[in-house]
């Protein structure tokens, strides 16, 4: 009794967590646990959509056929791969806690515990959104923003600094929301609406989710 709106359209997703290597055996991670974009596929994929899903280390899974999983470790093999798609895609949805920075160089032996202080160093990754946004030119193009002071008038600055169509906010204030758990709270922000949503399953944020782009896309 699915719709099958998406029929014929092909979604793009990032997911997950990445890992920035320091050295063999370590890394610089976050908690995201990927289950905001395994849901956000699903859901797609149930429209009708084919989905290409690039996902940084997380333990979700799909045996959806009309999934096609990539998975990556690091930002910039997640740059990659999204690259490697964007060009022909009709909604591109970056979901992925993208690390900011990364270690400058990566130690080729375990790193030894000597002295009292360790420095790395750390440079920026690439924004993936951001570069979706310069390169788009036709595709939906949909951020997520994860703030803790100001949320809407940030969340309304990314959307336009980073060319978006929309932008998915989930404020840390909000008990059930983001990361780790299982129910996320958010607002959907475009040009010219804000939209509030109840604390819900990431399942069904997903689906208001996909409802709201289908309402913006499919006319
Ligand atoms: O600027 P900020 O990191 O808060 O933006 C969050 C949004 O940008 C999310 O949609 C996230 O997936 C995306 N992002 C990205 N590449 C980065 C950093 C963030 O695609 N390097």
């Amino acid at each position: 009794n699915y719709s099958q709106n998406l029929k014929g359209k092909t979604v793009l997703i990032t997911a997950g967590p990445t890992y920035e290597a320091i050295d063999p055996v370590r890394y610089i991670g976050n908690h995201s646990s990927g289950k905001m974009g395994f849901s956000l596929a699903e859901e797609a994929a149930k429209r009708g959509a084919k989905v290409i899903l690039v996902s940084g280390p997380s333990s979700q899974k799909t045996s959806n056929p009309e999934i096609a999983l990539h998975r990556v470790t690091s930002a910039k093999e997640m740059f990659d791969e999204v690259f490697k798609h964007y060009e022909n895609v009709d909604i591109a949805i970056a979901s992925a806690a993208v690390a900011d920075y990364a270690p400058k160089e990566v130690a080729s032996e375990k790193i030894k515990k000597n002295d009292d202080t360790l420095v790395i160093e750390l440079v920026k990754n690439p924004d993936i959104l951001k570069t979706m946004g310069e390169r788009k030119h036709r595709q939906f193009l949909v951020g997520f923003a994860l703030e803790t002071q100001n949320e809407e008038e940030n969340a309304k600055g990314k959307l336009e600094k980073k060319n978006l169509d929309m932008i998915v906010l989930n404020s840390l204030r909000d008990e059930g929301a983001g990361f780790k758990n299982d129910t996320n709270k958010i607002h959907i922000i475009t040009m010219h609406e804000n939209r509030e949503f109840a604390l819900k399953s990431k399942d069904d944020v997903a689906k208001d989710i996909m409802n709201f782009i289908e309402e913006k896309t499919l006319k």
